[in-house]
């Protein structure tokens, strides 16, 4: 299925986020900072900025909501930048989501290194559609996912 043609200008970059996250800053801050979620938004908003680009910045503790979310991002976004949270680790409907996206860039952050973390949090199935993976770098991790996903937005259009 070939993809209408999406810019920078016209096109937001969906940023979404999973369960607890809305709890960013007052939550395990050892584990995840002190930083809060309006943080982040403003972090992508101005890394978008940058590019010329706008962010669609979103926050759910319901898995269907996340899955209507890609659902919309596969028809009017640049591309997804998503940090699933504990449904990295258990949803197939969000890996059936995003493989549903033919062509859209999808990035997956992680704040904290789960590598480094219990077991359960190695495996991801958003991994296995994700075009890359950033865990570890805080929430500098979520600048780093906008960046290449216009960066991945940029080399598709011009691969037509
Ligand atoms: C997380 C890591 C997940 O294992 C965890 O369930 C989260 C946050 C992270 O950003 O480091 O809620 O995705």
């Amino acid at each position: 299925m070939t993809r209408p043609a999406r810019s920078l200008a016209t096109a937001p970059i969906m940023v979404l986020n999973g369960p607890n996250l809305n709890l960013l800053g007052l939550r395990q801050p050892d584990v995840y900072g002190h930083a809060t979620l309006a943080d982040v938004e403003a972090l992508c908003t101005r890394t978008a900025a940058a590019h010329g680009g706008t962010v669609d910045f979103r926050q759910s503790n319901h898995e269907g909501e996340l899955v209507d979310w890609i659902h919309e991002a596969r028809l009017d976004h640049l591309g997804v930048v998503i940090n699933p949270a504990a449904y990295s680790h258990t949803s197939v409907a969000l890996l059936d989501a995003l493989n549903a996206c033919d062509g859209l860039p999808v990035v997956e952050v992680h704040i904290s290194n789960v590598h480094r973390r219990e077991a359960f949090r190695h495996h991801s199935y958003v991994s296995q559609r994700a075009d890359g993976v950033i865990a570890g770098c805080g929430i500098q991790g979520y600048a780093f996912g906008v960046e290449r996903v216009v960066a991945l937005a940029v080399e598709r259009a011009a691969a037509g």
